[in-house]
């Protein structure tokens, strides 16, 4: 083992080392990542989304899964984000508007589909029997989001200089003109004393 690494060339061993060297970083990185990840008590990043599962909505998180669901949608911690996430997707639709959709996905999407019309690849989904859509559109209006998460309507609460700064460096003028601040609902409600 010696006698071969003396017969290296300087180079050689040179590239060595920084091979070993990233190697440790990376391990080392994501050994602290997890460590600070499984031992502090505060998570590493808000939770913003939230679930409080009735049966019927426990049944859906099954079915989900067990369907397949997974294969193009990300809920939960579950499946790809091949096309919409639908964590808190609760927070953007109706428990109805999502049971309306699993069944005529081509009538009440408002859009063209690119999945669940009647002959794309997810068109099973509107043949399922009645109570399991049932209880998928259950499951997925219990996904929801807090303000400020990803999926929600509305921003977090209070003032932000990022968000204002993101607005001041990347929002056109037509936007500022064509488009009213949702921030400013918060500023309405706590002058009318709400
Ligand atoms: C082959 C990929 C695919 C599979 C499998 C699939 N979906 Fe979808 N889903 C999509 C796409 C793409 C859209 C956007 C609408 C469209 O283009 O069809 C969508 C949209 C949706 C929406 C509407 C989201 C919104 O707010 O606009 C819901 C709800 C949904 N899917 C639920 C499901 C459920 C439940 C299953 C399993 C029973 C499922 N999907 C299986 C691709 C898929």
């Amino acid at each position: 083992m010696w006698k071969k690494w003396k017969r290296l060339r300087t180079g050689e061993k040179v590239l060595f080392g920084i091979v070993i060297f990233l190697g440790f970083v990376v391990v080392q990185n994501f050994a602290s990542l997890e460590w600070i990840g499984y031992h502090s008590p505060k998570p590493m990043y808000p939770i913003l989304t939230h679930f409080d599962f009735s049966a019927d909505g426990k049944k859906g998180s099954v079915l989900f899964r067990t369907h397949w669901c997974t294969e193009c949608h990300r809920a939960i911690g579950n499946g790809t984000s091949s096309v919409l996430d639908l964590d808190g997707e609760g927070s953007r639709r109706s428990e109805k508007w999502i049971e309306a959709f699993l069944a005529d996905p081509a009538k009440n999407y408002g859009a063209p589909t690119f999945d669940h019309g009647p002959t794309q690849d997810a068109a099973w989904v509107a043949k399922l029997p009645a109570q399991e859509r049932h209880d998928l559109a259950v499951f997925l209006s219990e996904l929801t989001a807090d303000r400020g998460a990803p999926d929600a309507k509305m921003p977090p609460q209070g003032k932000s200089s990022f968000i204002d700064d993101m607005l001041r460096v990347w929002a056109p003028e037509s936007w500022r003109i064509g488009f009213s601040d949702i921030r400013n609902k918060d500023e309405e409600q706590r002058n009318n004393g709400q």
